[in-house]
């Protein structure tokens, strides 16, 4: 089937880089004579007809701006049978031949499910700053993520230094410990918590007071929110040690922002590997960048869970402290 126009969504939880991939899939398929849709707010714009042609001029000045300008919703009616018959209608209606939805795990799920039932072909671009799709090292906005909850430790290190406390650092990363611990080991921090791992409380304690034995004061802890609460490790450390601690939660802040060197060139990249992807005939495939090149994997397999390496970078940050 020969593809003539395409749809380009976001969807799920934002991720730096975004717009660098929405601008490089319009303007490189418009490139090829391919005509582009931008569908609004994720496959809610498919269900609900919000979309709109998109040319170049659409994605002017959007390459160093996090978010997204399609905007982005997690929707639960494209899990239904008749959300997605719905989109499928608006498909049929606008002649779209092929998606390209740009997002993490939940959005390539929607979209293989999708593509099982209705065979519309479908490549998905990686862009998630947990890093957690299968089958691929680094997705758009991970290294933007990191780079902001390392400016704010650095922060939290200057004033962690001088009152000589105790701080417990939560980042994101749902069920993934990447983000805590690329971030743990460029700040420097003294330990990290990540669901990979088992965490112990009472040796943690136990490394803390035996530090403060040897002179060192003050501890900087991060903790992957999918492994449990800084605040509430922050009291269970107190109770148990009588040490000054602090906790602070950094949220949202990480997936916001302008999106590094890294996150915008990977991002364009991927606009166009995606694009080509289709233009092959390829179906049902996500694009990432693995081993230093980029990929296209099965949706299938890209969907399952990612087991990540950890014991290298876990060790040396402790080894460290
Ligand atoms: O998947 C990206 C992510 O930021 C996770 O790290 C986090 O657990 C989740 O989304 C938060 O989701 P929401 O923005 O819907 O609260």
């Amino acid at each position: 089937m020969s593809i003539k126009r395409i749809a380009v969504l976001t969807a799920g939880g934002d991720a730096p880089g975004m717009n660098a991939a929405v601008r490089s899939v319009v303007r490189y398929a418009t490139s090829k004579k391919v005509e582009v849709y931008g569908v609004f707010r994720g496959w809610w714009g498919l269900i609900n007809e919000e979309l709109k042609v998109f040319n170049g001029r659409s994605v002017s000045g959007i390459i160093n701006s996090g978010g997204t300008i399609l905007k982005t919703t997690r929707c639960l009616d494209f899990q239904t049978e008749e959300g997605q018959k719905r989109a499928y209608d608006t498909i049929k209606k606008y002649a779209i031949d092929a998606l390209v939805p740009i997002g993490g795990n939940g959005t390539f799920a929607a979209a293989h499910g999708f593509f099982k039932r209705y065979k519309v072909p479908c490549v998905g671009i990686a862009a998630s700053i947990d890093n957690d799709i299968n089958g691929i090292d680094t997705t758009i906005g991970s290294d933007t993520a990191i780079n902001t909850a390392l400016a704010a430790i650095d922060n939290i290190r200057d004033t962690a230094t001088s009152m000589e406390r105790i701080f417990l650092v939560e980042v994101m990363g749902r069920g993934s410990g990447y983000i805590a611990l690329q971030v743990a080991l460029s700040a420097g921090c003294e330990d990290v918590v990540i669901p990979e791992r088992k965490f112990d409380l009472s040796s943690m304690c136990h490394d803390i007071v035996n530090g403060n034995i040897r002179g060192k004061v003050s501890w900087i802890i991060v903790v992957a929110e999918g492994a449990g609460s800084a605040v509430e490790i922050a009291k269970e450390i107190n109770e148990i040690t009588s040490l000054e601690t602090r906790a602070v939660v950094l949220g949202h802040i990480q997936r916001g922002g302008r999106p590094t060197a890294f996150s915008r060139s990977l991002a364009t990249l991927l606009g166009q590997a995606a694009v080509d992807s289709l233009l092959k005939g390829e179906q049902d495939k996500a694009v990432g960048m693995c081993a230093g090149g980029i990929v296209s994997v099965d949706l299938e397999t890209a969907i399952q869970k990612k087991e990540m390496q950890v014991d290298s970078l876990y060790n040396l940050i402790k080894t460290l402290t």
